[in-house]
């Protein structure tokens, strides 16, 4: 069933808004038109936290709880979902939820304008979680900015959580929101408004139907890159097609040869799913934006944007990965290697999507990943790298290696792959693959790093992965 009203549950009924501005923020529905102003706005680019809200999204029937940046979330996505702002916290009999009690008793907030934000990120942990590990509290307020009382009286108060009663009013009332979750759940939407349209398609097939007489329009997955075209270039967004809405696409499968990541699959589940097979594209994953920014955003989004500076794409083009693409008629299957072409252009056609990534497993090989920024959370890298290894009898077998951050494009170290193979690593090896590098890459310098810098630690990683290979003793006996 297609309509042009988007439907979302709020305080335990269902909102509908007619035909709504398809580029108007989130952020700027909440404070505005339902004149809730606890919400605050920052930096409007996702960076600051401090428009922190939680969906409410229904996965096999239950809820799933997710803190978001509705600074840059366009409105029409909240089609089917429920909204959670920090005034909704306090129950009916105007108690303070566990979460806000808790930053009281800290004395977890001073100027009061990050406090919303931080509410709302530990109250999702709150959600999620059953134990408040430190990892985990670290991790979940690490997209939210404060100046005034530091951090340690708020992790103080996430802490102070354990021991508390996790049946607060919104488990109460679960099973209420759950069947207004379902009476507005399987719909797709289509919306014409002042000359700008915008599709919430729930299947493949659908959106190939939408692209037959679409064929200009944008993709809009986490929104994480293209909303701030709306919310800090000031530009329109005059036809967009969401993909986070097909659910199709939304998978993680393997076949023992490789992983399968659905277009639409936000990072925070492949965050989880890949550690087992490769630990270190979780460790970068976690330091990837915020998990305000993960919880939405997605690999495909990261590939079709193209920046040199994207962190999936080094780890990617190590791994050997290829992207399915599809049209209205074909499905393509290219590898990354050959996908990016110039600066944040890629071999994607007018009417093509990304339907999803493969990433091989490599059961034999040493996967190790970095990424080096100013800050550690919620930052871009000047510098990201990723070593694929298979070490056999103390002969390094095969290897790629790929850098973000050190070219217009991210780019494979193929002079440094040649000095590292078939040979034993030594410090003679190692001090000659650094070499190469200069060969590889010629670095620019801009406000994340000089290009003599970038070319260092560029070198660096290279020895810093020969050297933690032999610490850990990850090949045996070898050196
Ligand atoms: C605060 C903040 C922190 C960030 N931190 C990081 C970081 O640490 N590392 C990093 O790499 N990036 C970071 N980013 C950038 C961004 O989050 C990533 O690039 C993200 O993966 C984009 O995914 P998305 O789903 O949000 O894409 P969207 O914004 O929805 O789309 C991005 C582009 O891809 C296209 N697109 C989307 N889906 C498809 C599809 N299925 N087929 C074809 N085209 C498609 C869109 O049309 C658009 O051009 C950050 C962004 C913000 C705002
Ligand atoms: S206002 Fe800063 S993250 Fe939204
Ligand atoms: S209390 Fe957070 S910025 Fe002041």
């Amino acid at each position: 069933m297609n309509s042009c009203n988007v439907e979302f549950v709020y305080q335990n009924r269902i909102f509908k808004i007619k035909n709504p501005n398809t580029n108007e923020t989130l952020l700027n529905y909440i404070r505005t038109k339902l004149k809730k102003t606890g919400t605050k706005e920052g930096c409007a680019e996702g960076g600051c936290g401090a428009c922190t809200i939680v969906l409410g999204e229904l996965k096999n029937s239950e809820i799933k709880y997710k803190a978001i940046n509705s600074c840059i979330t366009l409105l029409p996505t909240l089609q089917g979902k429920q909204l959670i702002l920090v005034e909704d916290l306090i129950s009916k009999d105007g108690l303070l939820h566990p979460v806000q009690k808790a930053m009281v008793n800290y004395h977890g907030s001073q100027c009061g304008f990050c406090t919303p934000g931080f509410v709302m990120s530990l109250f999702s942990m709150f959600k999620k979680y059953s134990k408040f590990e430190d990892n985990v509290i670290k991790d979940s307020i690490a997209g939210n900015l404060c100046r005034c009382t530091g951090y340690q009286p708020i992790i103080k108060a996430a802490k102070s959580l354990k021991n508390k009663n996790k049946i607060d009013h919104f488990a109460k009332n679960k099973k209420k929101i759950i069947n207004l979750l379902k009476k507005i759940n399987n719909r797709s939407i289509v919306i014409y408004n002042k000359g700008k349209r915008y599709f919430a398609p729930q299947y493949v097939q659908e959106l190939k139907k939408i692209l037959k007489k679409n064929i200009d329009t944008n993709f809009l997955s986490g929104g994480t890159d293209l909303s701030l075209s709306v919310t800090k270039e000031r530009k329109d967004i005059s036809s967009i097609i969401y993909m986070n809405s097909i659910s199709e696409l939304n998978y993680i499968k393997n076949n023992n040869k490789y992983i399968e990541v659905g277009a639409s699959t936000p990072l925070i589940e492949l965050e989880s799913y890949i550690k087992k097979y490769y630990p270190d594209f979780t460790k970068i994953l976690k330091r990837y934006g915020s998990p305000q920014i993960r919880n939405v955003a997605t690999m495909a989004g990261n590939i079709a944007t193209a920046s040199p500076i994207g962190d999936c794409l080094p780890l990617l083009l190590s791994l050997n990965a290829k992207v399915v693409l599809q049209d209205l008629k074909k499905t393509k299957i290219l590898f990354l290697d050959n996908f990016f072409t110039s600066y944040r252009k890629t071999k994607l056609k007018k009417g093509q999507f990304i339907h999803s990534i493969r990433i091989p497993l490599f059961e034999n090989n040493i996967f190790k990943a970095y990424k080096v920024s100013k800050r550690f959370d919620d930052d871009i890298s000047s510098v990201c790298a990723a070593f694929n290894l298979e070490i056999v009898k103390n002969k390094i077998k095969n290897v790629r290696i790929a850098y973000g951050g050190m070219a217009a494009i991210p780019k494979r170290a193929i002079y440094c792959e040649k000095v590292l193979l078939n040979s034993l690593i030594t410090e003679e090896i190692i001090h000659k693959a650094k070499k190469a590098l200069e060969k590889d890459f010629k670095p620019i310098s801009d406000m994340r790093a000089s290009r003599l810098y970038r070319m260092e630690i560029a070198k660096n990683l290279i020895e810093k992965c020969c050297v933690e290979i032999k610490q850990k003793k990850l090949i045996g006996v070898y050196f």
